[in-house]
């Protein structure tokens, strides 16, 4: 399986931090943003893997990244969105390299504490589709949402006014090679983004979107107050005791 790192868009809500630099180049405790969702794929067994940057600090990801050899990468690639045009939009990037293989997609701002490789294995084994993994949280509202029926995701809501449930779909997505046609069908939300949201509710209408529970925490790091929580995080599992 191949991985994906999505890691354009501006970075508004981090404005003036992400005002002379890439938000995913800011500092999450003791690394860059990016060195996490990168580990995330290694230690899930991915060694090839593709970054979708954009915006003007595009060069400053091969300056700090290279060939990808400190993360024991076979290769990494690197490639460039035009404008902010949404998470589908990044996603569509990937096609060629993606060559019809299935793909492990992780948003650049999500930081994890568990391994996600029995998930990543488990899609392996999975004929066709897609696989997202949730997480309960207590806003829900700030997430795309699921709805669980009887085993099965049944709609997912990209931030909800009213959260039908505290399931959170977190930034970790795997998909089959469908996918790039399934965002071709898309048009822009409300917000004038092509949203991964719909991408998801296209596999799910389909009857092949599969889902497991994420374990340990997770944080988004893209507003102030959940950048400052992910470098907590962080810190505090660096100084937690070895049980
Ligand atoms: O963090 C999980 C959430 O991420 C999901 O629950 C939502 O369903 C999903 O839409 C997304 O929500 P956000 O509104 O928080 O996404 P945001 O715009 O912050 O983008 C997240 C990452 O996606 C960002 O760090 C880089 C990448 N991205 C985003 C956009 C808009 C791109 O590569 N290109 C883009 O155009």
């Amino acid at each position: 399986m191949k991985g994906v790192i999505l890691a354009g868009g501006k970075g508004t809500r981090l404005y003036p931090l992400t005002k002379i630099t890439n938000k995913h180049l800011l500092p999450i405790y003791d690394k860059p943003m990016i060195h996490y969702p990168i580990q995330t794929l290694v230690d899930a067994g991915i060694r090839d893997i593709l970054i979708v940057t954009g915006g003007g600090y595009a060069g400053d990801f091969l300056q700090l990244l290279g060939n990808g050899r400190q993360f024991g990468l076979t290769s990494l690639n690197y490639t460039y969105q035009e404008g902010e045009g949404g998470i589908a939009d990044a996603l569509s990037l990937a096609e060629h390299f993606a060559d019809g293989q299935k793909t492990c997609v992780v948003l650049g701002d999500n930081i994890i504490e568990s391994n996600i490789a029995d998930a990543v294995n488990d899609f392996r084994k999975q004929p066709a589709g897609a696989k997202i993994l949730l997480k309960e949280v207590h806003d829900p509202e700030r997430f795309g949402v699921a709805e669980i029926h009887q085993g099965h995701v049944t709609n997912i809501v990209e931030k909800p006014r009213e959260p039908k449930t505290n399931y959170a779909v977190t930034g970790l997505y795997m998909y089959d090679a469908t996918v790039f046609d399934k965002v071709r069908t898309l048009e822009p939300s409300a917000r004038g983004e092509l949203e991964i949201t719909d991408v998801n509710n296209a596999f799910i209408r389909e009857g092949t979107m599969s889902f497991a529970f994420l374990e340990g925490w997770w944080t988004d790091a893209g507003t102030f107050d959940s950048l400052l929580r992910a470098a907590n995080l962080v810190s505090q599992s660096r100084t937690r005791p070895a049980c």
